[in-house]
C-alpha cells in the first residue's frame, strides 16, 4: 500500500516525501513540476537512499489522475499541490480558484471512485486572516484577507461537506504557520522563483549576495520592536507533524483541524538577528513602509496537534537559519 503525495516535489511536500520514506512507507508522487523539477525527486530518493514512483499529472487532469490510482494501491493521500503566493492571488483570482479548488474537487472524486478514504491536507494558517486574540487555537474564527486563503477555506469546507457524506472520509486539515528552513543534507529547500515573497527566502539571497538589502515592512507595529510577530516552524518539523496526522486518520471519521506551530512567535528583527548569528553575515536593511495585508502578530496554540496527534516542534529559530543558510549556500 502506497501514500499518495500531491506536490511531493514542492518545498514541504518533498521534506515530508524523505520522512514518509524514512518510516519505510511506498511513496508515489503526483506533482505538474509547475513549481518544482523532477531533480527533486532524484534528490529525495538520494537523501532515503529509497526509489520513489512518480508521475507529471496536474490534478485538472481527472483520467491521468485516474489513472494513477488504477496503476497503484493507494492507501492515503497527502495533498500539497496548489498554488500559494498571496500577491499573485490577489492578481489572478480565477487561476487560484480553479487551480486550488479544481484539482482538490478531482482529487476526491477520483479517490471516491477508488474508495481511498484516508486525506491529509495541507492547509494554512492563512486561513485565520487578521487575528482577533494570539495564541492561534482551532477554534478561531476563518477569515482570509486574500483570494489565496479563500480557496484554502473553501477547499476545507468541501472537505468538510465531503467527509459529512459518507462516514468512510477521515480527514485531517493541518494548517501550517510560517516554515522556513530545509533539510539538514542541503538537497532540499525553498527555491522560489523570481523575487521571494516571504521573509526568509528573501534574507538568505541577500546574504548570497543575490539580493542588495533586505526591506523590513513596518516598525510601527504595536510589538516590542515595532515589527511582526510570526510562528516559524522548521520544514522537518512540518513535515514529521504529516507522518503523525497520517497514523492518526483511523482514530476519527470526519475531519478534525491542527494548526502546526511552535507556539512561540519572533518578530522580523528577531529573526534577522538569528540569521546573522547562524551565519556569521550581517544582513543590510533599510526600513520600509508596511506591507498591505501584513497582520501584527500572528503564531498557534499548538495544543491540539500535541495531545491528539502526539507531536510538537522540536528545532528552533537558530537551527531553523542555519539550514536555511546551507541550503542557500548549495544552489
Ligand atoms: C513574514 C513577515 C512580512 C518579506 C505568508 C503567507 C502564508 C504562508 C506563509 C502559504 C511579515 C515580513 C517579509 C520581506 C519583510 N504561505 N517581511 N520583508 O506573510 O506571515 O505568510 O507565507 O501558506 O499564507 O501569507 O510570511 O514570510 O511573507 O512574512 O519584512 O522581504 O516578514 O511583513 O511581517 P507571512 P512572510
Amino acid at each position: 500500500m502506497s501514500i499518495l503525495v500531491t506536490g511531493g516535489a514542492g518545498y514541504i511536500g518533498s521534506h515530508t516525501c524523505v520522512e514518509l520514506l524514512n518510516a519505510n512507507y511506498d511513496v508515489i508522487i503526483v506533482d505538474n513540476f509547475d513549481n518544482s523539477n523532477e531533480d527533486s525527486v532524484a534528490r529525495i530518493e538520494k537523501i532515503a537512499g529509497k526509489s520513489v514512483k512518480y508521475y507529471n499529472v496536474n490534478l485538472l487532469d481527472f483520467d491521468s489522475l485516474n489513472h494513477v490510482f488504477m496503476q497503484n494501491k493507494i492507501e492515503a493521500v497527502i495533498h500539497f499541490a496548489g498554488l500559494k503566493a498571496v500577491g499573485e492571488s490577489v492578481a489572478k483570482p480565477l487561476y487560484y480558484y480553479e487551480t486550488n479548488i479544481g484539482s482538490t474537487l478531482n482529487l476526491c472524486k477520483v479517490m471516491e471512485a477508488h474508495h481511498v478514504y484516508k486525506l491529509v491536507f495541507s492547509s494554512s494558517a492563512t486561513v485565520y486572516g487578521m487575528p482577533d486574540s494570539v495564541p492561534l487555537n482551532e477554534t478561531a474564527p476563518l477569515r482570509a484577507l486574500n483570494p489565496y486563503g479563500r480557496t484554502k477555506i473553501i477547499i476545507e469546507d468541501l472537505l468538510r461537506d465531503v467527509a459529512a457524506s459518507n462516514e468512510n472520509w477521515c480527514i485531517s486539515l493541518l494548517r501550517y504557520f510560517n516554515p522556513i528552513g530545509a533539510h539538514k543534507s542541503g538537497l532540499i529547500g525553498e527555491n522560489p522563483s523570481g523575487m521571494p515573497n516571504n521573509l526568509m527566502p528573501f534574507i538568505t539571497q541577500v546574504a548570497a549576495g543575490v539580493r542588495e538589502e533586505l526591506s523590513v515592512f513596518g516598525t510601527d507595529y504595536p510589538t516590542d520592536d515595532g515589527t511582526c510577530v510570526r510562528d516559524y516552524i522548521h520544514v522537518v518539523d512540518l513535515a514529521l507533524g504529516h507522518l503523525k496526522s497520517l497514523e492518526k486518520l483511523d482514530s476519527f471519521t470526519g475531519t478534525q483541524a491542527y494548526n502546526l506551530g511552535t507556539g512561540q512567535g519572533y518578530s522580523v528583527l528577531e529573526v534577522i538577528s538569528a540569521f546573522e548569528q547562524a551565519s556569521g553575515i550581517t544582513i543590510p536593511k533599510k526600513m520600509v513602509e508596511r506591507r498591505p495585508g501584513d497582520a501584527p502578530v500572528s503564531y498557534a496554540d499548538p495544543t491540539k496537534a500535541k495531545n491528539e496527534l502526539g507531536w510538537s516542534a522540536k528545532r528552533d529559530l537558530l537551527e531553523m537559519c542555519e539550514d536555511s543558510w546551507r541550503w542557500q549556500l548549495s544552489l
